[in-house]
């Protein structure tokens, strides 16, 4: 790798910038989502996993090519006892000015001072359901208190925006959703609506009954609460932004499906067993073992997100197929 020629913007064919790095510290959860992983209950650790250098060098590749945001996914990536570390040392790699996490939030009571002082200062807590007893078959067993627990703790530290995110699927918490939306008058809790997308390999038929669309999701808000208003956002944001009038938080609505954003996508993968993954709903994926075990590893990274970038679709596939893994192990 020729140092004078490296770009300082990543960017594809398209012309897409990429910024965001995904990074899936785990292939394991504790919990087990109907849309991420439903049908299987153990997920060795695989071999080669991520380890905090390796963390490091992809995150120092990643700035060098003007990549700034890094987010730290699962599985649950709290599992990971390393996570703090990993945090740390992106938050001091020059070039990268936002690091979150997204989380199930049932370890962040118990980690949450570590967390804050490897520099943690955004955090989004995935909440499909309030009723405790829909909660627990939505996750496979999850406890819906421990949840509510990390949301108000993630408020008590002023980790704000506190953003919550919900799978709106029909048959499992469609009678949830304006309780969640509600979650957002009294306190400063943003809540966001996703598409379900077709990555946990069920069938398609219950893929199909399954899903809700935003604006569906949205007319049912609005029948109850009102015309909401709209929140002005970055339009290359995947998230329609609304609030309920005199609301202390806001509603959003992430359509991947019924309104793609693919156009403004500014993401790039790495998942926990060193491939990097240009497109969360597109199979391909570059194996970076070579890169991460090689002399000089950040430079070996560099041409691979190169190359990466260079194989980035222009769009996902996002009509329902059996995909060559689930969600769990690609990091949400
Ligand atoms: N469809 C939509 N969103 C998903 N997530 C995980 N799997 C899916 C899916 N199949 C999102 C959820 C979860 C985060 C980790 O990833 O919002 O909170
Ligand atoms: Fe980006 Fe792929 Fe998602 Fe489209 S489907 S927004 S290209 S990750």
């Amino acid at each position: 790798m020729q140092n004078l020629e490296r770009p300082t913007v990543l960017m594809d064919r398209f012309g897409r910038i990429i910024r965001d790095l995904r990074i899936s510290v785990t292939p394991r959860c504790n919990f087990h989502c109907a849309y991420c992983d439903p049908l299987t209950d153990a997920h060795p650790e695989p071999r080669g996993i991520l380890s905090v250098q390796d963390v490091d060098n992809f995150v120092r590749a990643s700035a060098l090519l003007g990549l700034d945001a890094a987010r730290f996914t699962g599985g649950e990536p709290l599992l990971r006892k390393e996570l703090p570390q990993m945090m740390h040392n992106a938050r001091n790699t020059p070039g990268i000015k936002d690091i979150a996490i997204t989380t199930n939030g049932t370890m962040f009571r118990r980690r949450h001072k570590e967390l804050l002082e490897a520099g943690l200062n955004r955090i989004n807590i995935s909440i499909d359901a309030l009723n405790p007893s829909i909660f627990r078959q939505a996750t496979g067993g999850g406890d819906v208190k421990q949840v509510l627990d990390a949301i108000d703790l993630a408020l008590e530290l002023n980790l704000h925006p506190v953003k919550l995110n919900a799978v709106s699927m029909q048959g499992i918490n469609h009678t949830e959703l304006l309780d969640l939306a509600r979650l957002s008058l009294e306190q400063p809790l943003h809540v966001r609506f996703i598409e379900y997308m077709h990555l946990n390999n069920s069938d398609l038929e219950s893929y199909n009954s399954a899903f809700l669309s935003g604006a569906t999701v949205k007319a049912q808000i609005e029948a109850e609460y009102g015309t909401l208003e709209v929140v002005p956002t970055d339009p290359s944001s995947p998230a329609r932004v609304y609030k309920i009038p005199n609301s202390q938080g806001s509603l959003g609505f992430i359509n991947p499906i019924s309104e793609p954003f693919c156009g403004a996508c500014s993401r790039m993968r790495l998942t926990a067993d060193r491939k990097v993954r240009p497109c969360l709903l597109t199979d391909r994926e570059l194996d970076a073992n070579a890169a991460f075990d090689s002399a000089n590893p950040i430079e070996a990274l560099i041409d691979v997100l190169l190359e990466a970038a260079h194989k980035k679709d222009r769009m996902g596939d996002l009509l329902p197929k059996i995909r060559e893994r689930t969600m769990v192990a690609i990091g949400g």
